[in-house]
């Protein structure tokens, strides 16, 4: 039985705290499918961690189809979320319901994302019948005006407006809230206001899931990660490593040796 978007209010209400993990590919997908993850983001995060992008503003409508098949190949039981990218729903609503629809009609998502209080938007697509999920908090596709990829909720009147946007997503029938990039009180605080389930990424340990780049968890990121990511393992160096020792193989002829060879 595959994870529903009623799941996740049961852990919320179970206190059982969950992850989420962004996957943009097939293998990754079945991988962390088999590990148990319950949600598989597919996130515009694909322009900067797959596509060599600088910031996810490039990534279009086609390219997260592209990925979202793929990981929805790759999930057995997780929940496929989509990221809606920047510009297939700023300009309407009409945009937003006729991309979202496309996420599971062609792509055969089980949600989608958007960032920002979309709030008459959150409310069609729920009218629509397509779960949707909230993000509120750092937002990069707004990075221009927030003037760069700050922590946002710092002071009092920030926080609040905050908790407005997110009480308002809730209501509006969105059915999960990611919270990115605010300081661990304000992450806890969302999370108590609010009875759909929140999953934070720097936002503190208060949130009721959390959710990383797969990227950064295994150590495949470019240069230094940010404060709130752990890698829990180091994959870049185990590729190099792996690259190196073929290469030297065959520079010296051990490879391929009998064993890698027909008869
Ligand atoms: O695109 C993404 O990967 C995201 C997560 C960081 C929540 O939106």
């Amino acid at each position: 039985m595959s994870v529903t978007t009623h799941d996740l209010r049961s852990f919320k209400q179970e206190r059982r705290r969950f992850v989420m993990l962004t996957a943009y590919d097939h293998p990754t997908a079945s991988i962390l499918d088999a590990a148990g993850v319950p949600v598989l983001l597919v996130g515009d995060s694909v322009g900067n961690t797959v596509l060599g992008y600088d910031s996810t503003l490039p990534v279009t409508m086609e390219e997260m189809l592209h990925h979202t098949k793929a990981v929805v190949r790759g999930a057995r039981n997780a929940l496929v979320v989509a990221d809606m990218p920047f510009g297939s729903y700023q300009a309407s609503v009409e945009d937003g319901v006729r991309n979202a629809a496309r996420f599971i009609k062609e792509a055969g998502a089980g949600a989608v994302k958007l960032e920002g209080a979309q709030i008459h938007l959150a409310e069609a697509l729920t009218r629509a019948g397509i779960p949707v999920m909230g993000h509120v908090g750092l937002t990069p596709q707004s990075v221009h005006e927030m003037g760069g990829y700050r922590v946002q909720g710092r002071s009092a009147e920030a926080a609040r407006r905050l908790q407005d946007d997110a009480l308002a997503l809730e209501k509006a029938g969105a059915f999960a809230l990611v919270i990115e990039g605010v300081p661990a009180d304000v992450g806890a605080d969302l999370t108590t206001a609010l009875s759909i389930p929140t999953i934070g990424i720097g936002a503190g340990p208060g949130t009721d899931g959390q959710v990383l780049v797969i990227n950064d968890l295994v150590g495949l990121g470019e240069g230094p990660p940010p404060r709130f990511v752990k890698a829990y393992a180091d994959l870049r160096g185990e590729i190099e490593r792996a690259v190196r020792a073929f290469a030297r193989d065959v520079e010296l002829g051990t490879f391929p040796d009998e064993d890698h060879s027909y008869r």
